[in-house]
């Protein structure tokens, strides 16, 4: 005889999903989880991931934040730049990567142009979190774009500031360079960090700065502090899943690291990235600024 389960369970068991994952083995990492790891002072490791297959895989490996990063319009696209990124692309690749994963955090990019004012924001935001399945967007900020974040976060977005080397800005800037080693730039991205946390951010993210500042930077803030070519004393770090397993080509920037050497599969080689980030090992000397 068949035996249905009464509507009212199934209910109950859908609503309360979020407090019996809590205590699964391997939880969900949430904003709590990495605010508890910077406190402990256990390392965040985290790497970008596009699709399912590889989401599965680096959450088997032990990451602990997988970002959807517009860095997809380089290595999936093939452009350049990420300039080129739209959000539906953005929404079609997180949605993939959520179906993949169980317990890392998940955090989805907002694209060139797609958070100029406050309610433009919001709704590409909510997009990112309802279309693609994002627990937090990460936006490229520097003191201007305050006004923004804090829009977000006032309407409970988790969100994550990226300062330092801002991709988006290229065109802008001249080029991909080392940011804040000028004392007066270093000052300024202090101010921008602090006054972004202040707005509201969860996190921070800083690329391609000298090691003291991603020091300096992290011990001035709260929330936790993941660095791409920041230095090691970030609370966590963060590589584009191709330059873990080597293959993106041409010229890489110093702060990448290979770690297919030795690995005997890709999982391997996520897992020996994983442990490195862990251990305090990676990034060493020759990967900083
Ligand atoms: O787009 C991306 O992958 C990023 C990382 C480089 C941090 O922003």
């Amino acid at each position: 005889m068949l035996m249905f389960a009464r509507p009212s369970f199934i209910l109950a068991t859908l609503m309360y999903k979020h407090l019996q994952e809590r205590y699964a083995p391997r939880p969900p990492v949430t904003v709590s989880t990495l605010n508890a790891m910077k406190t402990e002072g256990e390392k965040i490791a985290a790497i970008t991931a596009y699709d399912a297959s590889f989401a599965t895989l680096v959450d088997d490996a032990g990451v602990d934040l997988v970002l959807v990063g517009d860095s997809l319009g380089m290595v999936i696209q093939g452009h350049d730049t990420t300039v080129p990124v739209t959000l539906d692309d953005v929404i079609y690749h997180c949605r993939a990567v959520a179906k993949g994963l169980y317990r890392p955090f998940l955090v989805a990019d907002m694209p060139f142009m797609t958070y100029p004012s406050r309610e433009q924001a919001l709704e590409n935001a909510v997009r990112l979190m309802q279309e693609g399945g994002a627990k937090m967007v990460k936006l490229e900020a520097a003191a201007g774009q305050a006004e923004i974040l804090e829009f977000l976060a006032g309407h409970d977005i988790a969100v994550c500031a990226h300062l330092g080397l801002r991709p988006q800005s290229v065109h802008k800037a001249g080029g991909f360079r080392v940011q804040g080693r000028e004392e007066a730039a270093a000052e300024q991205m202090l101010r921008d960090a602090k006054a972004l946390e202040q707005a509201g951010a969860d996190l921070v993210l800083l690329e391609c700065i000298p090691a003291s500042l991603g020091a300096e930077i992290t011990r001035a803030l709260s929330v936790p502090v993941i660095g791409i070519g920041a230095g090691p004393d970030t609370d966590g770090q963060i590589l584009v899943l191709y330059d873990v397993l080597d293959i993106t080509s041409g010229r890489k920037p110093k702060f990448v690291k290979s770690f297919m050497a030795g690995a005997d599969s890709p999982l391997d080689a996520v897992k020996a990235y994983v442990e490195a980030v862990k251990t305090r090992t990676y990034p060493a000397p020759e990967h900083c600024f």
